[in-house]
């Protein structure tokens, strides 16, 4: 059931805007009850494939009637012309931002931004946001030449940003200042790290050049959630944003 959209309050706006939730959970009701939660603070969700795969694509609207832009984090890797039909298919769903895998090259990134565009244009929305996957924090064996290669293909298949570790971001920003940066495994001074090998503070993250932080268990395995997205948001503001 849609929750009537609230205006947010006790957020800072131009901080909602960089800030992303991970909604890492198989079940659209712990999913939206975070979305809810959490909605003064964050200003997108991002939908992976465990709860894409456990809600069906419906959870994309259920976010949008809460009052969400929606990140799919699909991360798609297939022939170009399956890629892009399939991303015919999600871009009419509304979401603002896709992600796909860089390491697929050229003609199946640009597949997949045509598959988007097209889809868009048939449902009468504007196209998503192509993100292309530079590095996985979890590819330990990933070449040191690899991410400025990755970001090369990402531009040249016009997508409109890239996901990659906030240690990451001045040189791939070096390479293509226009595309958007998309920045996971953000921890708090304090926070443990858990599975990421490659963790940035909120404010370290910022000031490197990200322009929308992906935040998960930092906030969502929080004791107090409301407490820490708040800390969160402040340790931003610190940061100038
Ligand atoms: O809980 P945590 O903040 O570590 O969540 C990170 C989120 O970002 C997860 O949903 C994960 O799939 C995603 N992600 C990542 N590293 C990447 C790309 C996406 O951790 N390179």
């Amino acid at each position: 059931m849609a929750v009537e959209p609230a205006a947010p309050t006790g957020g800072n706006t131009s901080v909602r805007d960089r800030l992303a939730l991970a909604l890492d959970v198989d079940d659209v009701v712990p999913a939206q009850r975070l979305a809810v939660q959490l909605r003064p603070w964050f200003g997108t969700v991002k939908i992976g494939l465990e709860l894409f795969s456990a809600a069906g694509p419906s959870i994309v609207q259920t976010m949008i009637d809460d009052g969400y832009k929606v990140f799919l984090d699909l991360k798609l890797a297939d022939i170009p012309t399956t890629v892009e039909r399939a991303s015919k298919v999600l871009g009419a769903l509304g979401v603002s931002y896709l992600t796909m895998h860089a390491f697929a090259g050229t003609p199946m990134l640009r597949a997949g931004v045509d598959g988007l565009v097209e889809g868009a244009a048939r449902a009468g929305l504007e196209p998503p946001m192509a993100l292309a996957v530079t590095i996985l924090t979890s590819d330990a064996d990933a070449p040191p030449h690899i991410l400025g290669k990755r970001v090369a293909v990402a531009a040249e298949a016009r997508c409109a940003g890239f996901v990659c570790a906030a240690g990451d971001v001045r040189e791939a920003k070096a390479l293509a200042p226009n595309l958007l940066a998309v920045v996971p495994g953000i921890r708090p001074v304090g926070v443990p790290s858990d599975d990421q090998s490659r963790a940035a503070t909120p404010g370290q993250a910022f000031a490197a050049g990200a322009d929308l932080l992906v935040v998960g268990r930092a906030v969502t395995g929080a004791d107090d959630r409301e407490r820490a997205a708040a800390d969160l948001t402040a340790e931003m503001v610190a940061a100038g944003a």
